[in-house]
């Protein structure tokens, strides 16, 4: 039995960013014992058809599940150990924001079980941590910052950069300033524009451009070469780590293992009777929590995906890793040779160009093919 991963949403926020498209919501009144008694009936449910498997990770995702109550995820994390067994040194993470009233929960987090945080800290400076909408400053990440040093073993953060009007210099000063707080990883996201954000809005008003292409690809590779030199390898497109300390959860994703996932809107992938079943949750928080209490879960879709498909979701996850995709891993999965999967046409064409290898390993996109992965999949799976 594949081994398993498993991600737990709480979709709430004390503000809304204007970037954000995450099933993330501001509400006044959160009735928290009702939303834990719902995320472990769900857990019960997704354990009772794993039953059996190995636990290699925990993740909190959000939203902001900084905001949940220890006591919370402390239940969830125990209610997991009931029902799986996990795997040496597992991995449970929690994405927490760095304001103070949160920041002050580090603690209580850690004695939870929660053993990596991966904190949005965004800039490192007020000015564009205002652009951003961030409910922070930079003092504040800061403090968070040595607080997730000093309670967890591991910790990350992210930033946000190719940010309207950020020059390579800039950037660079502000990696400079980062890289010696960083811990074991770092998530560096460019920005992009969501479509229905307030950013989306802003930027079709004008207020505000996005570097142009040139300009990001300078600034992704800048990235690539100060965090390399800095001993974090990028080892997928935003994410950057020591040897060994890659996100493990994340590392299931993209390598398309199974994982299950619970709370509104979370997707899961699971291995069940031979078969690979993409299961998704009702978005909406409040329709979720009623069809849990309703019916015992908040699903809304369980299908089957069909050979094509799952290898159409496995070069587009795994292709964002440095190592790319594995040839006997891609046919255990699939059942399908890599080749048979690719467009014949236009595969020597992304080989020469430099944008993609294909050996007896398996399929690889290089950093040049990595920087443009969406052109390079339309490509590769027309
Ligand atoms: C689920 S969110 C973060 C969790 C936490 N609520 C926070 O804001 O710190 C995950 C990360 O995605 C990144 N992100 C979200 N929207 C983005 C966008 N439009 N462009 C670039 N990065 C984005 C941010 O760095 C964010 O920390
Ligand atoms: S970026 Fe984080 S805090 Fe901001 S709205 Fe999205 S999930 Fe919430």
């Amino acid at each position: 039995m594949p081994d398993l991963a498993l991600y737990i949403h709480w979709p709430f926020c004390k503000s809304k960013c204007p970037y954000c498209d995450f099933n993330s919501h501001v509400r006044g009144a959160i009735d928290e014992a009702r939303w834990k008694r719902a995320l472990l009936t769900e857990l019960d449910q997704v354990a009772a058809e794993t039953a059996g498997r190995r636990l290699t990770s925990i993740f909190f995702g959000g939203g902001t599940p900084s905001l949940m109550a220890p006591e919370t995820v402390a239940g969830l994390i125990e209610r997991a150990g009931r029902h799986w067994r996990f795997a040496d040194g597992i991995e449970v993470t929690l994405e927490a924001n760095p304001n103070s009233v949160e920041a002050a929960r580090f603690a209580a987090l850690g004695q939870a079980g929660v053993n990596r945080l991966s904190l949005g800290v965004q800039a490192l400076d007020d000015r564009a941590l205002r652009f951003l909408g961030r409910a922070h400053d930079a003092a504040e990440a800061l403090a968070a910052i040595a607080l997730a040093r000093r309670h967890f073993r591991r910790f990350s953060f992210d930033l946000i950069y190719a940010r309207p009007e950020q020059t390579l210099e800039a950037w660079g000063d502000e990696l400079d300033r980062a890289l010696p707080l960083a811990g074991d990883h770092l998530s560096l996201y460019q920005l992009t524009i969501e479509p229905g954000t307030a950013f989306a809005t802003a930027a079709a008003r004008g207020d505000f451009a996005l570097p142009d292409d040139e300009q990001q690809g300078a600034l992704y590779e800048m990235t690539e070469r100060r965090l390399a030199t800095a001993g974090l390898a990028p080892y997928e497109i935003s994410n950057y780590a020591r040897p060994g300390s890659e996100s493990r959860h994340n590392l299931a994703y993209w390598r398309y293992d199974d994982y299950a996932g619970i709370g509104p809107g979370a997707h899961g992938r699971l291995t069940l009777d031979g078969a690979k079943i993409a299961t998704r949750r009702k978005r909406a928080p409040e329709t979720w929590l009623a069809a849990v209490e309703a019916v015992g879960d908040g699903s809304e879709e369980r299908v089957p995906l069909s050979p094509q498909e799952r290898a159409r979701e496995m070069l587009m996850m795994g292709l964002r890793l440095a190592p790319g995709i594995d040839r006997a891993r891609f046919a255990s999965e699939t059942g399908m040779a890599l080749e048979a999967a690719l467009d014949g046409a236009q595969l020597p064409h992304l080989i020469e160009g430099g944008f993609i290898v294909l050996n007896a390993a398996g399929l690889q996109a290089t950093p040049a093919g990595r920087q443009r992965l969406n052109a390079v999949l339309a490509q590769l799976l027309a």
